[in-house]
C-alpha cells in the first residue's frame, strides 16, 4: 500500500496540522502492516513554484512544438512528473490542509496546480468531466483558527475543506475524509480539546473501511 504524506504549514514543529498528518499517516501505515511505503512530500520545506508561463507552455506544447530548451523548463517538467508520479501511485493521500484566508495555503494550492492536468488526472468528454485519478482514498487534515463548521457563514467561507473536496471529486477519488481541528486561535482547554479530537478522528482510520 502507498500512501502519500503532504505537509503545508510552514509552521514547522508548531503546526497542528503537522502533528495530525503524522499520526493519520501513522495509523494508515499500522492498518497496511508491512505492506506501507509511505512518500512523504513537505510543500512548505521544498515549495513548488506557481505556474509561469514558461512552464504554462512547456505542460501544455502546441502541436508540434519544439521541447523546451531551457535547462529550468526541463527540471520544472521532471519535477511535475514526480510529483504527479506520486499522486497517481498512491494508495492514500494524507493532505495537510490548514485554513489560510478561507483558503488553502499557497503552497498546497501549487501542488494541486501540478497534479491537475487535462489527460492525466481528469478529462473533458462529451458527456461532462471525468476523474482519472480514482480508486485511491484522501484524508485531509483541517486545521482553523476559528470555528466555521456548522455555522451560517460556512456556505459563504469555507474555500478550504469544500475546495478540496471538490479538487479530489473531480479528479475521480469519491473517498475524502476531513480530520478537523478549529477554533485553534481560542487558546487554551478549546485549543486542547480540538488537537485531541482530531487526533482521536486520526485513530479511528484504523478501524474504518478501505
Ligand atoms: C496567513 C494565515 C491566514 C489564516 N487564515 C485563517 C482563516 O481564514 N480562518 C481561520 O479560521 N484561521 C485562519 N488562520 C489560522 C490557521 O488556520 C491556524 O493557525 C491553523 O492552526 C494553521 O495550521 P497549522 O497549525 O498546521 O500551521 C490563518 C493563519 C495564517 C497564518
Amino acid at each position: 500500500m502507498n500512501i502519500l504524506h503532504l505537509d503545508s504549514s510552514p509552521l514547522g514543529t508548531a503546526s497542528v496540522s503537522r502533528q495530525i498528518t503524522a499520526a493519520a499517516a501513522r495509523v494508515l501505515a499500522g492498518r497496511a502492516g508491512g505492506n506501507a511505503v509511505v512518500t512523504y512530500r513537505d510543500l512548505a520545506a521544498e515549495p513548488l513554484a506557481h505556474l509561469g508561463g514558461e512552464l504554462l507552455r512547456a505542460l501544455r506544447p502546441a502541436p508540434g512544438a519544439p521541447a523546451p530548451e531551457s535547462a529550468a523548463v526541463r527540471a520544472e517538467l521532471a519535477l511535475t512528473e514526480e510529483v504527479l508520479a506520486e499522486f497517481l501511485a498512491a494508495d492514500a493521500v494524507v493532505v495537510g490542509a490548514p485554513m489560510y484566508n478561507f483558503s488553502v495555503p499557497t503552497q498546497l494550492k501549487a501542488w494541486i496546480d501540478r497534479i491537475a492536468q487535462a489527460g492525466r488526472t481528469f478529462r473533458y468528454t462529451a458527456a461532462g468531466p471525468e476523474g482519472l485519478a480514482g480508486g485511491k482514498r484522501v484524508v485531509v487534515v483541517s486545521s482553523r483558527g476559528g470555528k466555521l463548521a456548522g455555522t451560517p457563514a460556512e456556505a459563504a467561507m469555507d474555500h478550504q475543506e469544500a475546495y478540496l473536496r471538490a479538487v479530489f471529486g473531480f479528479l475521480g477519488i469519491a473517498d475524502v475524509a476531513v480530520i478537523r481541528a478549529e477554533g485553534l486561535g481560542l487558546g487554551g482547554e478549546a485549543r486542547e480539546q480540538a488537537i485531541a479530537d482530531a487526533l482521536a478522528q486520526s485513530g479511528e482510520l484504523a478501524a474504518s473501511d478501505a
